[in-house]
């Protein structure tokens, strides 16, 4: 049951101390993310992993100032793609086929209901589903923060247009969806370091259907 303990532990984190997260623990993190279930297995979304001090300032104003962007000691960035496009799919693919050793005419299949799904929808309406996957990365990365007892604080509370500036993301077929600011707590100066954590007691955030 210690992941419940690390659960309880993180929270929020409104201010950071600028200690370094050191490299093995921000490998696994990430290692977390990528490891993260997607629909159709496809990740659409990548994961920017800002380090740098001057690049994590520059965006500091698109992110409306938040203190951890640059009290932190990374950012991830969780950019969904805004389509996809075929020679993502046939690289999706050619993945599968090389990791399982199978031919990639066997998943002709499964291209054309990747394909399906793709096409029935409006560009808008991929990017949101994008997105969605991006946010299950999220859950995880910050899931994995608290196992490896570093404060992290996902956000949403940015300029999307403005953080896409910045990166150059619109160029790339990606725009900022949410972003994960990884470092640790600075305890006097911040006012939630110690707070009970507020949820919806379970009596009314679970529907239980037991059976007979
Ligand atoms: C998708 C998402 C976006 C959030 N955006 C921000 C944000 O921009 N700034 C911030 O300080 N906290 C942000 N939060 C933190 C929530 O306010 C916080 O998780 C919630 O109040 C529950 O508190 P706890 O995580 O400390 O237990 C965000 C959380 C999530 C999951």
């Amino acid at each position: 049951m210690n992941y419940l303990q690390d659960f309880n532990w993180r929270y929020a984190t409104k201010r950071m101390n600028g200690k370094p997260v050191p490299a093995d623990q921000l490998n696994n993190i990430l290692e977390a993310t990528r490891l993260a279930p997607s629909s159709l297995g496809l990740q659409p979304f990548d994961v920017l992993v800002i380090q740098d001090p001057e690049l994590r300032a520059n965006l500091s104003p698109a992110i409306y100032n938040q203190p951890q962007v640059t009290e932190g000691s990374a950012l991830l960035v969780f950019a969904a793609w805004k389509n996809v496009a075929p020679g993502q799919i046939d690289q999706y693919l050619e993945n599968i086929a090389s990791t399982r050793n199978i031919p990639l005419e066997s998943l002709n299949d499964f291209r054309k209901m990747i394909e399906g799904s793709i096409t029935t929808r409006t560009d808008e309406q991929v990017h949101q589903w994008a997105a969605r996957q991006a946010y299950i990365a999220l859950g995880y990365a910050t899931a994995a923060a608290s196992f490896e007892k570093v404060d992290s604080t996902p956000m949403e509370g940015f300029n999307a247009a403005a953080v896409n500036e910045v990166l150059g993301l619109d160029g790339k077929g990606l725009s900022a969806v949410a972003v994960l600011a990884l470092g640790y707590r600075d305890e006097e100066n911040d006012h939630l370091a110690n707070a009970p954590k507020v949820r919806r007691p379970a009596s009314s955030f679970f529907t239980v259907y037991k059976g007979s």
